[in-house]
């Protein structure tokens, strides 16, 4: 008998636009719109291998070499039972000679190839990793351009969404748009692509992991505490998301760098203004998170001055760790900055996955003429405790079977 297997990886993404708040908990419909750039596979990705068999006692999910718990009525169950009711109806119905796939259970391995400990959101590329392989197991999706899709992108969005929301925004490269919608069943509320990473391939982003003592607020627990309690959200819900949404569109299209920066900051530091607005407040940035604002605020501030453009935007997710979109051009600057106010570790070097450094470490370059020293103070060794250079990347890939995170015998490698 054949076996049915597939593996796929999927891409993080980091909103622009940030989605903060649900009108609906369970189908994971948000109060906003928002708005992702994509980041490359090559560096970030969630990787997973979904299998069917009729020999599987149960559905089983393994996380990082660790098995799951798989919650009854969970977010994970909802996605299954969307992606068993797709491949019935779509495939199984119409050809009653196709194996049944759709009523075994499955074996599902995922694996990050980024730390937990790194503080970045693994949830969206996660669930976009899930609906993706078993969309290819299924028949549904094989992301291979040449092959027609069963099931759109903008379709298995809705399906990763209910498994976080976020999520559906990692089932495109590029610039990526989750639109709110208006339906109460959820079915408009889904990914479209804005533009695909080759409209602006010098966009880079460079992640700044912030060493992080405290445990902080979930998103799902923080957003519900937002909408039940924060008076500013339905200001920014009802007369600040719409307009920037297409203002954010406009500037992708014009790569209209110094529009795309303004909005992108803005919309960082409102959505961390919500969540302050929020009773009990939330606090997801700290000290080192504002010292980066100073240090892009100021070297904005010195371009625009000389050459009437901005360099940077940073914007940050519910935690301290920043990350700064700019172009190409502009990333070793940046980076000599950073790892001036915030001296690296000896014991954690840079990859310079880009070869910025001629095989060096990046060292503290003199500031850009007119930089005010003194808007940051020099961090203790750690306080930023590693770099991630990348750029914008497409979305998900079928992967080989040489990738397959599952053995013969369907059990975790
Ligand atoms: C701050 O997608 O993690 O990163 O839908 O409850 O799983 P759930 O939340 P999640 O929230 C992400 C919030 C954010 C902003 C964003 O990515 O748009």
């Amino acid at each position: 008998m054949p076996v049915f297997q597939a593996t796929t990886s999927a891409p993080v993404n980091i909103a622009c636009i940030k989605y903060w708040g649900k009108r609906d908990n369970t189908l994971i419909l948000p109060t906003n719109s928002s708005l992702s750039i994509t980041l490359s596979q090559d560096h970030l990705r969630s990787t997973t291998t979904a299998r069917a068999d009729p020999i599987f006692s149960e559905t089983k999910l393994w996380l990082n070499g660790k098995e799951e718990d798989i919650k009854s009525g969970g977010r994970l169950e909802r996605c299954l039972a969307q992606l068993k009711k797709m491949r019935k109806e779509r495939i199984e119905d119409k050809n009653p000679n196709t194996p049944k796939i759709s009523e075994w259970n499955l074996h599902v391995a995922s694996y990050n190839n980024f730390p937990t400990a790194a503080g970045l959101a693994s949830s969206a590329s996660g669930f976009a990793a899930l609906t993706s392989s078993i969309a290819a197991l299924y028949g549904l999706n094989t992301f291979t351009p040449s092959e027609p899709a069963v099931a759109s992108p903008s379709e298995l969005s809705l399906v990763a969404r209910l498994g976080s929301g976020s999520a559906c925004r990692s089932l495109f490269g590029g610039f990526v748009a989750w639109e709110v919608g208006s339906s109460l069943t959820g079915e408009d509320s889904l990914a479209i692509q804005v533009a695909p990473q080759e409209h602006w391939p010098t966009m880079h982003a460079l992640i700044c992991v912030v060493n992080d003592a405290k445990k902080g607020t979930s998103s799902t627990s923080g957003m519900q505490r937002t909408v039940e309690t924060s008076a500013l959200l339905q200001h920014r819900i009802k007369d600040v998301v719409p307009a920037r949404m297409k203002a954010i569109e406009k500037a992708i299209k014009d790569k209209d760098f110094d529009s795309f920066a303004r909005i992108t900051m803005a919309d960082s530091n409102q959505f961390h203004a919500v969540a302050l607005d929020t009773a009990p407040p939330i606090f997801y940035m700290n000290d080192v998170s504002r010292s980066i604002i100073a240090l892009v605020e100021e070297l904005n501030r010195v371009s625009l001055a000389k050459t009437g453009h901005l360099v940077a935007a940073y914007t940050f997710d519910a935690g301290p760790n920043a990350v700064i979109y700019t172009e190409e051009e502009n990333v070793k600057q940046i980076i000599e900055i950073v790892v001036r106010y915030f001296p690296q570790s000896d014991t954690n070097p840079f990859p310079d996955p880009f070869k910025l450094f001629a095989g060096k470490q990046p060292k503290a370059a003199p500031l850009p003429e007119g930089f005010n020293e003194g808007v940051a103070k020099v961090w203790e060794v750690g306080s930023v405790k590693g770099l991630i250079h990348t750029r914008i990347g497409d979305g998900p890939r079928m992967r080989g079977e040489d990738e397959a995170l599952l053995g013969r015998d369907g059990m975790p490698k």
